[in-house]
């Protein structure tokens, strides 16, 4: 779309041009491995264009794709965008395409942790060195920089403990060092929407789009979002490394940015009423919800994020023992366990802080009781709240 719209405008708009939607009103559908040539110079002409949304082979897309692409770009303010087959293949692509044996990395040390196992297994053997910062530090992550640091990677909030980082410190004073780094963030937690990485200097935004993007738990795909600096490298890499989404899947996640703004509005409401209640327990030690004091960084948050999504934590007062965790965790009707988030169903997962102390390397904030994570979805909050309530009264 050629004009400045609103953010509610181009979630409905972006992406649906005509060329993609062929007089309906969402792209078609175009499952393809080959793409036919009509003749010889429409194949050069395919060649040639291979890497501008030209049909040349599935792997660099089809009309589904293309659709999704453009309006992924459009909304987080790229020069294009990459789709992978989950979010973790958007993380380790992302990085891959920007080092080398003999480079070194920064990466949060509260990141989600197989993008950590990744820094730690593959781009070790690899020859590619990782320092994990607190993210807390702010500007005193330039201090990790090395001659041969080549990408500092971001999440925001952090999984599981949610730490809202300073990112404007952190950034500039990095670029202060050294202009050249590529900065990464996994923006998943904001749907890309609730922060605008690259208007912060990031040159790259990643999301899990199976969480907010898709927000109905039944696909998986990853997304990579960069500015003009880093698209051309992103691309070429990725594709050589054999990644791709499928068309269904784009498909999907492109019908899921229409409802992705009022999702989102809705998760920042249910969950604040149910993080507020959790803060006024007896049972609760601290609520980690980004729009709350109680979490570290708020006041970044509040500065930088337009809103909350679903997702947060809070730490209980005590550890619970294992018999304690089986009559608070097997018993609730409403909230789930599982892995995932974003989808319009509430979930619940528990870690002890042993566990979190190690997937936090170089991290001083230590917990001392059991960590419970919710994403709170779109049932009623009176409803979930009750849930909640039963499942304390099962501590007592
Ligand atoms: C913050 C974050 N980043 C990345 C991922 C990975 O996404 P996927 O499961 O699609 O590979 C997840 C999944 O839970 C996540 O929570």
């Amino acid at each position: 779309m050629p004009e400045k719209h609103s953010l509610s405008t181009l979630l409905v708009h972006a992406g649906r041009s005509e060329r993609v939607t062929q007089g309906s009103v969402n792209p078609v559908l175009q499952r393809a491995s080959s793409l036919v040539f009509k003749n010889l110079a429409q194949k050069k002409q395919a060649t040639l264009n291979r890497a501008k949304q030209g049909l040349f082979y599935g792997r660099r897309g089809t009309l589904t794709h293309f659709a999704l692409q453009d309006a992924m770009t459009e909304l987080e303010g790229g020069a294009g965008c990459y789709l992978y087959p989950c979010g973790t293949a958007a993380v380790t692509n992302s990085i891959l395409a920007f080092v080398a044996a003999g480079d070194h990395i920064l990466v949060s040390g509260a990141a989600y942790e197989p993008t950590q196992e990744f820094c730690q297994h593959i781009l070790k053997k690899m020859g590619v060195e990782t320092t994990f910062y607190d993210p807390m530090a702010g500007a005193q992550v330039a201090t990790l920089l090395q001659a041969n640091t080549k990408v500092l990677f971001l999440e925001s909030p952090s999984s599981l403990t949610m730490e809202v980082p300073d990112i404007p410190a952190i950034v500039a004073a990095v670029r202060r060092v050294n202009p050249e780094i590529v900065i990464i963030i996994d923006n998943t937690w904001s749907g890309g929407i609730l922060f605008k990485a690259l208007e912060y200097g990031i040159d790259i935004s990643v999301q899990a789009g199976t969480k907010y993007l898709v927000g109905h738990s039944d696909t998986m795909i990853g997304t990579a979002v960069a500015n003009a600096r880093c698209w051309d490298q992103l691309r070429e890499n990725s594709y050589l490394m054999g990644q791709m989404a499928d068309a269904d899947s784009a498909y999907v996640t492109a019908r899921g940015l229409r409802t992705l703004g009022v999702r989102l509005q809705q998760h920042h409401v249910s969950g604040l009423k149910v993080a507020q209640w959790l803060a006024q327990r007896g049972e609760v030690k601290a609520v980690y919800h980004p729009a709350l004091p109680s979490c570290p960084g708020h006041e970044f948050f509040k500065r930088d994020f337009s809103g909350a999504s679903g997702l947060f934590s809070f730490e209980l007062q005590q550890k619970l023992s294992h018999e304690q965790l089986e009559r608070f965790m097997d018993h609730f009707t409403l909230f789930s366990m599982a892995y995932s988030w974003g989808g319009f169903e509430s979930l619940i997962l528990y870690n002890q802080p042993e566990e979190i102390a190690r997937i936090r390397p170089n991290i001083q904030r230590k917990l001392s009781g059991t960590l419970i994570r919710l994403h709170i979805g779109f049932e009623d909050t009176e409803e979930l709240i009750a849930d909640l309530n039963a499942g304390f009264e099962r501590l007592k």
